[in-house]
């Protein structure tokens, strides 16, 4: 011992210390995990992309799921998908719920269901959605409505759909699945990054309400996610857009996200947003010099529709 230097001393508490410091994080991400055993989770968006994901991640978690989208085909898949791993931990199988989240009106007897299945909803995560590509001029006011109801007005009803039984239940988590383009809008976005916006809005709103009652909200903001997002997102007429955007097709992966959202939730983190770096800075930048963002905004505008593929 004597021949160790003062310099290699503290290299080895150094190690040391962050070797602790790591072990310590996965006790407390092993122990978030452990507290969503046989908890209700109710997904939406779950056939595709991001909610398949994170079906994947909560059933591993031991979760009573509920899977909703309008196809119960794809939903029977993931279903089919998530009965077939062979997991050594206890897990429930998943219910099916199909819905359409257009068809807000239909939404309040959707939560009844939901609720139906086990008598209560811990958590629901709000991440069905559909994107949008196109100028605000040529785009139709049905459009617009469209992308609110299925991002804005169908995850407000569900929200309101369990809140009374979360409230009853005294506890609760909700979760939505937002975009950074509801911190910052780019162009030819109109429709899409306004229901984001909204989004943020309401559940920023809602968590302070809702402060006392150990019911908690989470808004989760990423960035580009290799999805079938652009495939599915619509035109301003309506139609299929029907392109994979490069910048989708290499964005993040969907167990990557699903993997923030269930530590997200474990933790009960009230805002996430994942990207990277140089989009967190250009929410700063909206935030802190609007005109600086909006010059920046307006050269990518010039480029055209096309530019960012
Ligand atoms: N991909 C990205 O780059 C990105 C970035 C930021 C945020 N997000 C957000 O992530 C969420 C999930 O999208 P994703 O990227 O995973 O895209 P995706 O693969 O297209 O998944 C969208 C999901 O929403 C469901 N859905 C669409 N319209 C619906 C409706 N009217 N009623 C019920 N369900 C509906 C779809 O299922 P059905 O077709 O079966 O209905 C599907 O499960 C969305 O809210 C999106 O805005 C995505
Ligand atoms: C995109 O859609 C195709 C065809 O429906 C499907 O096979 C694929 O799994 C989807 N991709 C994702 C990431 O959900
Ligand atoms: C809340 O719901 C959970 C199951 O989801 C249940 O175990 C618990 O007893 C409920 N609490 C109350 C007060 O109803």
């Amino acid at each position: 011992m004597n021949d160790l230097t003062p310099a290699a001393a503290l290299a080895a508490i150094a190690v040391g210390g962050l070797g602790l410091l790591w072990l310590l994080r996965r006790i407390r991400y092993k122990q978030g995990l452990e507290s969503l055993r046989d908890k209700v989770v109710w997904i939406t968006g779950a056939s595709s992309g991001v909610g398949e994901s994170c079906a994947h991640g909560f059933y591993k978690a031991g979760v009573k799921l509920i899977l909703s989208s309008r196809r119960s085909s794809e939903l029977e898949r993931v279903r089919n998908d998530l009965c077939a791993l062979k997991l050594t931990t206890p897990t429930h199988v998943p219910r099916i719920l199909p819905l359409d989240l257009a068809d807000v009106k239909s939404l309040e007897k959707k939560s009844k269901e939901a609720i139906s299945f086990h008598g209560n909803i811990d958590i629901l995560i709000n991440n069905g959605g559909i994107s949008f590509r196109g100028t605000a001029v040529d785009t139709t006011l049905d459009v617009d409505r469209r992308l609110m109801d299925v991002n804005y007005f169908g995850a407000v009803a569900l929200t309101k759909g369990v809140l009374p039984c979360m409230l009853s239940n005294g506890s609760g988590h909700i979760v939505a699945v937002s975009s950074v383009q509801g911190k910052m809008a780019i162009p030819f976005r109109t429709a899409y990054t306004a229901s984001k916006h909204a989004l943020q809005a309401f559940f920023d709103s809602l968590r302070a309400e809702l402060a006392n009652r150990d019911i908690h909200v989470t808004i989760v903001s990423p960035s580009y996610i290799k999805t079938n997002l652009s495939l599915n997102a619509v035109n301003p007429d309506g139609s299929k857009y029907g392109i994979m955007d490069s910048t989708i097709q290499n964005g993040m992966s969907t167990e990557y996200v699903a993997n923030k959202i269930l530590q997200a939730v474990a933790h009960k983190e009230i805002d996430v947003v994942l990207g990277p770096i140089t989009h967190k800075a250009a929410i700063y930048l909206r935030t802190l010099v609007p005109g600086i963002f909006a010059k920046v905004m307006e050269a990518r505008a010039k480029k055209g529709m096309g530019s960012e593929n």
